[in-house]
């Protein structure tokens, strides 16, 4: 099972590039870059990793990525993630990256952005692997700012397959960014929002009503309201679930105590996802994995749910058509 799921076609539509920095890289980078680090060594990185909550993860996330400087270091970030992911059978990524995090410490839009498309290109051309790029705002931050990076991101709105709204949930609810996800739609650039993940339902239905969204980012907190349950199954916009990243931030105490079954079991449209690889215990395969111990879910059960990622990825219709008939074949 475990060799069949490596080679099943999965597709990632949930994934923080920054989250994917493994603690030998943030070294490498840093030592590259003279940037400090409150580290002494690689155990003590992942020993740090001990998260109590959604803020206490953000933290060291955001500590963490200072040591991407350069075009040259998302470039590497992204190249060793996607290698990673190839490695484990996944044959597209969509890669969500957080301009605020890096403009905030004097990192200009364009370094980012060359670097991860430079990977993205580099990893269709080696391993026939398809990307898409999601610039997410930081919902901490005021609105003017996300309005702010929106407007000069100009030179890349063809690159930029959908605008994210991620960080501190709680406090910060969808409607704060009415006017920035407007104007992307007005842009033509499609929306996707984290919602419900330490958040009340109330802020799933909300980046419903309010930002006209694609797909809602975790959104396990749905099955406190049974209406939004029975708007979820109607209009069959899908939940990109993070398993082992509901675990690590204590949205679930257990693996058995997660409500992906019963979210499957109503109807919901999910998919599974790795969030921050690189601190919460590995990548999309993992998640695969971790389902597979937890619920004890047959093939048919994992091939319906690379199917719903396959279904509502950001890829030309030749590339789903392509990977469904692949999939089909599993
Ligand atoms: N940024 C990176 N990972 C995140 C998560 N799990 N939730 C919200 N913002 C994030
Ligand atoms: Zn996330």
């Amino acid at each position: 099972m475990k060799t069949w799921l490596r080679e099943l076609p999965k597709v990632e539509l949930h994934l923080h590039i920054e989250g994917s920095l493994e603690p030998e890289l943030m070294f490498s980078l840093a030592a590259r870059n003279g940037v400090d680090l409150p580290y002494a060594s690689v155990d003590e990185v992942r020993a740090a990793y001990d998260f109590s909550d959604l803020q206490s993860f953000l933290a060291l996330y955001y500590q963490g990525m200072r040591v991407l400087r350069t075009e040259q270091d998302f470039h590497d970030l992204a190249m060793a993630y996607l290698g990673r992911a190839h490695e484990d059978g996944v044959v597209h990524v969509e890669l969500s990256f957080d301009p605020q995090a890096h403009l905030s410490r004097g990192v200009e839009l364009a370094v980012p952005f060359e670097g991860l498309r430079r990977a993205m290109r580099q990893a269709e051309r080696e391993w026939g692997m398809t990307t898409a790029l999601i610039m997410s705002f930081l919902r901490d931050r005021e609105a003017l700012e996300a309005m702010d990076v929106l407007e000069r991101a100009a030179p890349w709105y063809e690159v930029i397959d959908a605008v994210g709204l991620d960080s501190a949930e709680v406090g910060n609810p969808p409607a704060k960014f009415a006017a920035v996800f407007e104007r992307a739609r007005e842009l033509g650039i499609a929306r996707v929002a984290h919602a419900g993940e330490e958040g009340p339902a109330a802020y799933i239905s909300e980046a419903l009503d309010v930002l006209d969204i694609r797909r809602i980012d975790h959104g396990v907190a749905c099955l406190q309201d049974p209406q939004l349950v029975a708007r979820l199954r109607e209009t069959q916009i899908p939940l990109t679930v993070c398993p082992l990243s509901n675990m690590r931030l204590k949205v679930v105490d257990r693996m058995a105590d997660h409500p992906l079954p019963a979210i499957i079991d109503q109807g919901v449209k999910v998919t599974l996802n790795s969030d921050d690889p690189a601190y919460f215990g590995g990548g999309v395969l993992d998640n695969y994995l971790a389902c597979l111990d937890a619920f004890g879910w047959d093939r048919e059960m994992f091939k319906r749910l690379a199917g719903n990622a396959i279904d509502v990825a950001f890829m030309p219709e030749s590339r789903r058509s392509e990977l469904l008939e692949r999939l089909s074949r599993c």
